[in-house]
């Protein structure tokens, strides 16, 4: 038997002025995708923010639907889009914000499972690492790439 460790490199900002000015646009794009977020039953408002490769941003932001499961997270509906509208325009940055009503967290939002292993999927697909910023008032983070908040990855169906 072996213990083991994971462990994974971030950076955190505590102002959103420390961040590179691209950084700082996809935040605030983030911001402004909340704007469209349908969030009847939770009241939990979700932006997203996708910056392809050719320096487009996708905006995304969580549609909920009164059959609860038929709703779909930001994170999603920015990946999505990016897929359908632009296919083979690899993915560069994503950036999520969340809170109550007109609020936004303190702490950065956390993606579900399900959108981290979306997120494994297309950075899998353009061979490109992913970046993710999960933005909190309080304190923001950025991952270099998806392993870091999605740990041993189901990306093969080959058995080893
Ligand atoms: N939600 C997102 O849009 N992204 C996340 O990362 C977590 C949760 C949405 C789904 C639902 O509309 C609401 O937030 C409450 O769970």
């Amino acid at each position: 038997m072996t213990e083991k460790r994971l462990t994974i490199d971030f950076i955190e900002y505590s102002s959103f002025e420390e961040m590179e000015p691209q950084d700082r646009e996809l935040v605030a794009a983030a911001l402004d995708a909340r704007n469209g977020s349908y969030s009847p039953y939770s009241k939990f408002r979700v932006g997203a923010a996708l910056r392809l490769v050719d320096g487009t941003i996708i905006k995304g932001a969580n549609q909920e639907n009164i059959a609860y499961p038929s709703g779909l997270c930001a994170e999603r509906t920015a990946m999505f889009a990016a897929g359908a509208n632009h296919p083979g325009v690899a993915f560069d940055t994503l950036a999520v914000v969340g809170g109550n009503g007109d609020e936004v967290c303190e702490m950065p939002a956390a993606p579900c499972g399900a959108c981290r292993q979306v997120m494994a999927e297309y950075q899998r697909l353009y061979q490109r690492p992913l970046k993710i910023i999960l933005i909190g008032t309080h304190s923001t983070y950025k991952f270099s790439k998806v392993e870091d908040i999605l740990p041993l990855i189901f990306d093969s169906l080959k058995v080893e």
